[in-house]
């Protein structure tokens, strides 16, 4: 697969479902995932008469899109045990296009509520159908209790036992299928989610046995950021320390080039000010990953040291 669509079925602009598949966007930035609107496509309840008048032009829109796409994940809410009318609408002005408007690609059908079940029961019902529409289903994944499972402020699930469960279902539906972005967009990903601040991309971009080096290839006590870092449990302890040291005023990067194979070079500039001294600190910094799997699984970051030491105030520091 090169190009997932996501997207819920739901008209609701604070929509539960869309801040679910939102979620799984991010989980996995890593991969080619685009988020679709479905609000945009929407379109008036089917009826023969204004069919023979035309598809709407908005419909034609949507199944160019689905034509253009290797695999779905759909988040779908639940009206009284079945899909909403909304998801049902758009799914009979497709269908008349054509009845296998998924067109023998992948689908992963998810579902959250406010209730325990997390609309599971609907589920069963668009798992026998979405065959009869095309559609290749690789799973189902119900996320139950919504406004105690999943935080809206940070936009993700927040129990652990429940991530295992997507990314078991995420495995399954991507196959042996790749839709990885290239080495370097997946590292223009890290930077993009580091200038705007968004930590759990950044983290989401490290391979889970990551192997980091912040200026320093030496071991390092917890709150230390230089030094070596294992894991990406210990990138969440990189990302920390910098946001602990640094109020990071600005983050430039000049260039990113694919060195050689699954190696990215970046070099830039960035301005931290230092909360512990007040003082600015600026330099120069070049990046070094290793890219696997979709994800950084080596990363060597350098920077101007001894500016930091002057930026710090403090005659001799530990870093
Ligand atoms: C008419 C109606 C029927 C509903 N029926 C169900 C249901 O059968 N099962 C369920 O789990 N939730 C049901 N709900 C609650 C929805 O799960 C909840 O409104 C949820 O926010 C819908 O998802 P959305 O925010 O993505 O639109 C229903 C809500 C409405 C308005």
């Amino acid at each position: 697969m090169k190009k997932i669509m996501a997207f819920s079925g739901s008209n609701n602009p604070e929509s539960i479902n869309e801040k679910l598949v939102k979620s799984i966007i991010q989980r996995y930035s890593n991969y080619d995932i685009r988020f679709i609107d479905l609000k945009k496509f929407d379109a008036p309840i089917y009826s023969r008469r204004i069919h023979q008048r035309g598809i709407p032009q908005q419909i034609q829109d949507l199944y160019q899109v689905f034509q253009q796409s290797d695999g779905f994940i759909i988040a779908s809410p639940e009206h009284n045990g079945l899909p909403s009318a909304f998801l049902k609408n758009i799914i009979d002005w497709l269908s008349v296009i054509n009845q296998r408007f998924f067109n023998n690609k992948p689908v992963l059908l998810i579902s959250t509520s406010p209730g325990v079940t997390g609309a599971k029961t609907h589920l069963a019902i668009l798992t026998k159908l979405i065959p009869l529409w095309g559609g290749i289903l690789r799973g189902t994944y119900s996320l139950g209790s919504f406004n105690k499972s999943f935080d809206i402020t940070s936009n993700t699930i927040i129990k652990e036992e429940e991530l295992g469960l997507i990314d078991q279902r995420f495995k399954v539906f991507m196959g042996k299928d790749v839709a990885l972005k290239s080495n370097k967009e997946i590292v223009q990903n890290y930077f993009t989610a580091f200038q705007s601040g968004n930590l759990e991309v950044v983290l989401s971009t490290f391979h889970p046995s990551c192997y980091i080096v912040s200026v320093k290839e030496e071991e390092r006590p917890a709150e230390q950021l230089h030094g070596i870092y294992r894991t990406r449990k210990e990138a969440k302890q990189f990302l920390k320390n910098i946001v602990t040291l640094f109020d990071t005023k600005e983050f430039t990067v000049d260039m990113i080039v694919e060195a050689e194979a699954n190696v990215v070079v970046s070099k830039g500039s960035f301005s931290h000010l230092v909360k512990s001294s007040g003082k600015l600190f600026r330099s120069n910094w070049v990046q070094w990953c290793l890219v696997e799997d979709g994800m950084i699984k080596e990363y060597r970051f350098y920077e101007d040291s001894a500016a930091l030491i002057e930026a710090s105030n403090i005659e001799c520091i530990e870093l």
